[in-house]
């Protein structure tokens, strides 16, 4: 999720510093193929300056990638990351609160927005391709902080979806659970795992 999101932040303009793996080489690679302003880093550096970060890691490295960032006191912390357990075959928080929740509540000087993490990273390239056309997919985020969240919105359209704003934090309680409504029907039946979603009203 992170070398795709961050790929296509940097060919809609973004500056960006990919951070956060076990090989250098892979960010110098992701930062080289990025053809843009993008360059690799330690989560330290891709903190200092940056407007917004993107935590896409396993929730088991949530502590770890956060300790390595340092103070992100002010930045938007755009989250995809799912309280998966170890085997990633079920949610480890859920119902009465949400990855995204306890996420803010270890950065409480950070305004975390739950953005990215319900359409199957396979998606994304097909999706920025056709961010010209007019029927975009929905992409639904939520957060407390209204300038965070519009942050998110400007990187959810960049991608090329269409930001659906679900409201408060809390609501991640039900969008983290949907993730793997998605999930299972990109990757446990038929047809593929470029899958995205489209919210409309059909009233009158
Ligand atoms: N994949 C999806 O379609 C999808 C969709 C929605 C939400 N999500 C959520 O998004 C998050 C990221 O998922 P992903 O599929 O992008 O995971 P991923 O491909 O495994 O990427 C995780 C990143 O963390 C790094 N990492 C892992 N262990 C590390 C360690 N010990 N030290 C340093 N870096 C380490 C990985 O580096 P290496 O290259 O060294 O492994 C990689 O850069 C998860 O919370 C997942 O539930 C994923």
């Amino acid at each position: 999720m992170g070398g795709k999101l961050g790929t296509l932040f940097a060919r809609a303009g973004h500056e960006v510093v990919f951070s956060y793996a076990r090989s250098d080489r892979k960010l110098k690679r992701l930062a080289r193929e990025a053809k843009g302003k993008a360059w690799a880093g330690t989560p330290e550096d891709a903190t200092r300056e940056a407007d917004a970060l993107l935590l896409a890691v396993h929730w088991s490295r949530v502590d770890d990638v956060l300790k390595q960032a340092g103070d992100v006191s002010g930045k938007a912390i755009v989250s995809c990351s799912l309280p998966m357990n170890a085997d990633d075959s079920g949610l480890v928080i859920a119902h009465t609160s949400s990855g995204a929740e306890a996420l803010a509540r270890k950065v409480r000087r950070a305004h975390v927005v739950s953005a990215f993490g319900t359409v199957p990273s396979e998606v994304l390239f097909s999706v920025y391709q056709g961010r010209r056309k007019a029927k975009r997919p929905s992409l639904v985020y939520c957060g407390d902080h209204q300038g965070a969240k519009d942050l998110a919105a400007t990187l959810i359209r960049d991608v090329g979806f269409d930001p659906v704003d679900a409201g408060p934090l809390r609501i991640a309680r039900y969008l983290e659970p949907f993730t793997l409504l998605v999930a299972q029907l990109a990757y446990e039946v038929e047809g593929g795992p470029e899958l995205a979603y489209r919210f409309e009203r059909f009233g009158k």
